[in-house]
């Protein structure tokens, strides 16, 4: 994501990846044992639409939320503070990769959608020392369902995300990075659907007038209609997994 164009292509969506408020609230409920007031960190966080979400199911938490470009959490700062939740929701432009907080600080970690830009492992691996022991990180991931992809699916996230694995391979990263897995589930195809590929059609239609002639972004949109083509045929070869780990 180190092309400006991309950030700005996906503004104005009500997310900026696949997810969905009932996703987000179920792997909620899943953490076995929340401390009172916990603080959470809710990682290339994007506009905020699961920082929200989580700030209304856990009622104390505290919660600091970080991406990379700043138009973004202008969004979720502005949303945050209309619906009356600013106190607790703090925003902080600034890299996965060099996280400006100290040693098990977090209780929580959540990163929807968000780890391939450092990969799963690296991400997972990175992100624990800000964990307490005994804490919890929240992540979704695109992964295979099947060893066996057919040839247009493989070929396109071959090049698109060459790292991903199957839910398999993502389960031995995890055990490798040291963590227990405690849970995981698929999203649902209609979470690809209502808050992200139908506006995103439509957001691609807007951005290929303003864009006209601009090399960049109609290879932006190419590639962009050409994933949501991709998972309306094989979503079931593929797609996002929430995994529920505990250091
Ligand atoms: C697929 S979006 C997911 C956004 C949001 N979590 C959601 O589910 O709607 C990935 C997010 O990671 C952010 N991002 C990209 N590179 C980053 C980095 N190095 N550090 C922090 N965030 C980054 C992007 O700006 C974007 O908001």
């Amino acid at each position: 994501m180190e092309n400006s164009l991309i950030f700005e292509l996906f503004e104005g969506l009500p997310r900026q990846g696949p997810g969905a408020d009932a996703c987000t609230e179920k792997m909620f409920s899943l953490l076995p044992d929340v401390p009172a007031a916990p603080k959470i960190l809710d990682i290339g966080c994007g506009t905020g639409v699961q920082t929200l979400a989580l700030a209304t199911f856990a009622r104390d938490a505290v919660i600091t939320a970080i991406d990379v470009y700043l138009p973004y959490l202008d969004t979720l700062k502005k949303n945050s503070d209309e619906r009356g939740l600013g106190q607790r929701i703090t925003t902080k432009c600034t890299s996965m990769d060099d996280l400006p907080f100290g040693p098990e600080f977090f209780d929580i970690i959540w990163a929807e959608g968000s780890v391939f830009v450092m990969g799963f492992f690296e991400g997972i691996r990175y992100w624990k020392q800000f964990l307490k022991t005994g804490g919890y990180l929240a992540l979704s991931e695109l992964v295979w369902f099947t060893d066996r992809p057919s040839p247009g699916t493989r070929e396109f996230f071959g090049q698109q995300y060459p790292a991903m694995t199957t839910v398999r391979g993502n389960e031995d990263k995890i055990n490798a990075a040291g963590y227990t897995l405690l849970s995981s589930f698929n999203l649902p195809d209609s979470a690809w659907w209502s808050n992200y590929y139908d506006p995103f059609e439509i957001r691609l239609a807007e951005f290929e007038n303003i864009y006209a002639g601009n090399d960049e972004a109609r290879a932006l949109v190419e590639v962009s209609r050409k994933e949501i083509s991709l998972f309306r045929e094989h979503s079931d070869e593929y797609g996002y997994r929430f995994f529920l780990l505990q250091k």
